[in-house]
């Protein structure tokens, strides 16, 4: 691999636009990601947070605006002039999606050993007594016990499938990690525990992400930086200490003084 240039980001959107037919996804995003930095993006439900996330993981295709990517040999290229197998292949091997529900990103009638060394094998991984040591690994890095490595998800709580969801996007040790609402419908105990987790997963690997959530909470916890959305366009951006301890728009003082609903 190439020595990473550190002074070029990983990902540049530009004037990120979406619209549903005539409603507004998403407006003007634009922004830069730099390697091993997170970026949360918070606001309002119906903000445009999944938008946006999902034109940044093409999954949504932007009615105008680009996505620049810095692939594993440094050079720049252009998320939608890239075949839709290349798409895919980055999608396998350098990125990861954590879903808010675990079941999207889960195979839930395979065992998790098995949703774990599924994304080996599409990286090309044929030895299986390896792919298994690995799932084993990586399932004791998100506290998952050894001996559940044969059950399926389904009969794990939403906490374990969520940390085993977890696994299954690190395992490859993908370079940027996309996650919508990845503590969304836990506990409050459980939500403190995965977001420990996931902290120290994300700063050891040095793994860039985005972050979607309505928990500002979160933000603070895992991002060093932030977007803040609201009616589909970013209002404030900046380090995340910054923006929630000196908010500048009267919508994020509000948000930071918790009267809105969220
Ligand atoms: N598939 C869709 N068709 C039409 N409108 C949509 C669709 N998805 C989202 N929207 C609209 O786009 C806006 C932004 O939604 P979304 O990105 O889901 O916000 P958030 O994730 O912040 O809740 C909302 O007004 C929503 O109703
Ligand atoms: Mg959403």
């Amino acid at each position: 691999m190439t020595p990473f240039d550190d002074d070029k980001p990983l990902l540049i959107a530009e004037g990120l636009t979406k619209y549903y037919g005539r409603q507004l996804g998403c407006r003007d995003a634009s922004f830069e990601l730099y390697e091993g930095e997170v970026m949360a993006v918070v606001g309002e439900s119906g903000s445009g947070k999944s938008t946006l996330l999902q034109m940044l993981s093409t999954q949504i295709e932007p009615t105008s605006g680009r996505i620049l990517y810095r692939m594993r040999d440094g050079g720049m290229k252009n998320l939608w002039e890239m075949s839709e197998p290349e798409r895919r292949f980055l999608l396998r091997t350098d990125w990861g999606y954590v879903h808010q529900d675990p079941q999207h990103g889960l195979r839930m009638g395979v065992s998790a050993g098995g949703n774990v060394g599924e994304r080996l094998m599409a990286i090309g991984q044929r030895n299986y007594a390896g792919i298994r040591a690995t799932a084993a690994d990586w399932l004791g890095r998100v506290e998952i016990p050894e001996n559940r490595i044969d059950d399926t998800p389904r009969t794990y709580s939403g906490g374990m499938r969520q940390r085993l969801q977890i696994a299954r996007n690190l395992v490859t040790a993908p370079r940027l990690i996309f996650m919508d609402e990845p503590t969304g419908g836990l506990d409050v105990s459980v939500q403190a525990r995965l977001l420990d987790l996931l902290r120290r997963i994300v700063s050891e690997m040095r793994i860039a992400a985005i972050i979607v959530t309505h928990d500002l909470a979160v933000a603070r916890l895992l991002s060093n930086r932030i977007m803040v959305m609201k009616g589909g366009e970013v209002i404030e951006a900046g380090l995340t200490d910054q923006v929630l301890d000196d908010p500048h728009q009267p919508y994020t003082q509000l948000l930071v003084s918790s009267i809105l609903p969220v």
